[in-house]
């Protein structure tokens, strides 16, 4: 391992769209994409920011990143990288295989990270070994200001610029990638649809899966007979009263054969017996 001082030059970036707020940086005036005034916004801090908004900006997250209901911001890691070569990695301490984000390096970002977001919104380390990503966490989200998101690299970060940050360590699930940003781009897409005005219709997230502790019940459309098979006659009757039960009755029923554990939490939150359920 070697050692060298921590001061890494500031670089410029951005993503996000209209601008409606002036900012007095230099650098932040010279970008396309001013900041947005009190919009939802997700800072990211990766080697790879072309990857962004990769999937993000297709479809209705897209659309709302253009018309600035959220925004994004790439710190390209790289940028705050130690020498000529802008190392940001080194050999793990104790020996062992690959490399580890130092955290000079990744505190430098970090601290521009923060400074934009004037200390507003959680700091998130993208991670295998984090709390899994869920719906209540992207509800929990949503209502915040936004989200700083390290993506990790290599075998992962520093541990000591995880805990000085406090950092909250979220996992996509129980697999490894090479990378956060996968992961990154989940979480944000998973929150932003929650922001308002974003989906158009809010009444198609209070129904969908998780939303109350159970998964959706099964969907239809036209044509009404396909290969044979008719769509549920009930869903064909008009009567809304009996749809919205049997959909609810699908609902509690799938969930207990395929969820347990969410099934477990719903009979708990309405005081039912799961097992007579
Ligand atoms: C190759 S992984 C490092 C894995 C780490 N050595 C371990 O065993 O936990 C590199 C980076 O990918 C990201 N990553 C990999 N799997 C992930 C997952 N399931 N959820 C979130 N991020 C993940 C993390 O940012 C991690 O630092």
């Amino acid at each position: 391992m070697n050692d060298t001082p921590d001061q890494p030059a500031k670089p410029a970036r951005s993503h996000g769209r209209i601008a409606v707020r002036p900012t007095l940086k230099p650098r932040e005036l010279m970008t396309d994409r001013p900041d947005l005034a009190k919009a939802w916004t997700a800072r990211v801090i990766t080697l790879l920011p072309q990857a962004f908004p990769g999937i993000l900006g297709e479809s209705l997250t897209g659309k709302a990143l253009d018309e600035g209901k959220w925004q994004l911001k790439t710190y390209d890691l790289r940028d705050y990288g130690q020498g000529r070569h802008r190392n940001v990695d080194d050999t793990p301490a104790g020996g062992g295989a690959g490399m580890v984000l130092r955290p000079d390096v990744m505190s430098a970002a970090l601290d521009d990270a923060l400074e934009d977001a004037k200390g507003l919104g959680r700091v998130i380390y993208l991670s295998p070994r984090g709390r899994k990503l869920d719906q209540q966490m992207a509800q929990e989200l949503a209502v915040t200001d936004g989200v700083i998101l390290v993506c990790g690299r290599f075998e992962g970060l520093d541990q000591r610029v995880i805990d000085h940050y406090d950092m909250m360590e979220v996992s996509l699930g129980d697999f490894v990638m090479t990378g956060g940003e996968l992961a990154a781009q989940a979480l944000i897409d998973a929150t932003v649809r929650l922001l308002p005005g974003v989906l158009g219709n809010d009444a198609s997230t209070e129904e969908e899966s998780f939303s109350d502790h159970l998964l959706e019940h099964p969907q239809y459309t036209r044509p009404a007979t396909w290969r044979g098979l008719p769509i549920p006659e009930i869903l064909m009757s008009g009567h809304h009263g009996k749809i919205a039960e049997w959909r609810k009755d699908m609902a509690q029923e799938i969930t207990k054969q395929r969820r347990p554990d969410l099934w477990a939490a719903y009979c708990a939150k309405y005081g039912i017996d799961p097992e007579s359920a």
